[in-house]
């Protein structure tokens, strides 16, 4: 259960983190004016590549602010994983709009299929995709979320906090 809420925890703090980027509003608590340090967690968990598999790898370093929270990456039209030998099969796009948004859905009028994310549309929600990038071996590479959780409980710093208890 742990588990589960970490990486949902990962996944809102960097949608929070987002919206904190562009001055958005994304959450009801960020509407509402209570004060809330989610977005700091996201900002944190989303550019700290000391949790991939060896240690190397960060969102950022394929969604990086600076190129749009896109890859920087030009030298090839794939995203690399961690592990050099491991290429996807396709290019990180931008995420600085995914938290807005829809459901995978088709519009009756647009008479189009919108929405979801990945380049087909196979997650419905952030919470679903967020949990990709830490185990996909072509990515962070690690090899299971207990893997992950147990890593966070060894760091001495904000995380270990917020681990222990459970927010
Ligand atoms: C190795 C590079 C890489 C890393 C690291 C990475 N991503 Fe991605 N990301 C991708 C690629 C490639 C896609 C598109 C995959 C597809 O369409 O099948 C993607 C898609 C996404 C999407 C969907 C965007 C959309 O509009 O459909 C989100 C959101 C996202 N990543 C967030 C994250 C988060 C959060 C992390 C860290 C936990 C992360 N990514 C780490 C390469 C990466």
């Amino acid at each position: 259960m742990l588990r589960v809420v970490i990486i949902i925890m990962v996944c809102f703090g960097a949608t929070l983190a987002f919206g904190a980027y562009t001055g958005m509003r994304t959450s009801n608590a960020a509407v509402s004016g209570v004060m809330d340090d989610r977005p700091l967690l996201g900002r944190k968990l989303f550019f700290d590549a000391s949790l991939s598999e060896p240690t190397g790898q960060a969102c950022a370093s394929c969604h990086l602010p600076t190129a749009g929270f896109a890859d920087p990456d030009a030298e090839i039209p794939v995203s690399r994983g961690v592990n050099p030998l491991h290429v996807g099969k396709r290019n990180a796009p931008t995420i600085a709009y995914a938290a807005f948004s829809p459901p995978f859905h088709f519009d009756p009028n647009e008479k189009l299929y919108i929405g979801g994310f990945f380049h087909d549309g196979r997650t419905h929600t952030l919470e679903e995709q967020a949990k990709g990038p830490f185990l996909n071996p072509q990515e962070m590479a690690n090899p299971d979320a207990a893997d992950i959780v147990a890593f966070l409980r060894t760091l001495s710093d904000g995380y270990r906090m917020r681990v222990a208890d459970g927010r």
